[in-house]
């Protein structure tokens, strides 16, 4: 299993089946402030759909194409943060994440985003990392702004949030332009 040590209060360690309940009831008590801008949380109804999840995820890292990892404050579940579309030819990947309410605003999210893409250069053979994120959601593009990424361009009605087309902004970061 891989774990990611973060600080003294996070670690980042890989989702396992046994983790779906806490996947499930952080999402659930968070429903309404993800559902925002993660349109998949409506359709996660019940801990077998986090299960689910969690062994697609394992499946895919088991291929090496996708890591999805939990984050783990103060021995508390607290969220996700994953890497996916990752093309070996390219040496290319995404992030993602998301942080149960309760959890927000203390910084979590950019230090697991600082561990994980840290550990994808070092470790993963990666050349490039991506973040996609809805034009409107600040919180999210706060975190790659804040970790040194380029704004590489928008793309237009890139993603359908409860009905609306919407757009993505693309931001990326080399390996030689990472720093942390
Ligand atoms: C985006 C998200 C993961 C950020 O998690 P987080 O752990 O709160 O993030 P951080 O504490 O590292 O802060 C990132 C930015 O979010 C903003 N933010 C976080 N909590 C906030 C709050 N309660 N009120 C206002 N802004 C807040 C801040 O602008 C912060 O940037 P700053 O430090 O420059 O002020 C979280 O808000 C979330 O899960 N949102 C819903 C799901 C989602 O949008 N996922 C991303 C899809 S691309």
């Amino acid at each position: 299993m891989i774990e990611i040590p973060v600080s003294d209060k996070l670690i980042l360690k890989q989702l396992q089946p046994a983790d779906a309940p806490h996947v499930y009831q952080q999402l659930d008590i968070s429903r309404k402030q993800l559902r925002r801008f993660l349109p998949w949380v409506d359709y996660n109804t019940n801990e077998e759909h986090s299960l689910r999840f969690i062994e697609m995820m394992m499946r895919k890292t088991e291929e090496q194409e996708a890591l999805a990892l939990g984050i783990w404050y103060e021995n508390k579940f607290c969220g996700v943060i994953d890497l996916h579309n990752w093309d070996h030819l390219v040496q290319k990947a995404e992030i993602g994440y998301w942080v149960g309410a309760a959890f927000q605003g203390k910084g979590i999210a950019t230090a697991a985003s600082k561990a994980l893409i840290s550990y994808a250069f070092q470790r993963l053979h990666i050349h490039k990392i991506e973040i996609r994120f809805v034009l409107q959601n600040e919180q999210s593009g706060r975190i790659p702004i804040k970790l040194g990424f380029c704004r590489e361009g928008v793309l237009r009605d890139s993603a359908k949030l409860h009905g609306q087309f919407v757009d993505m902004v693309v931001m990326g970061i080399l390996k030689e332009d990472w720093h942390f």
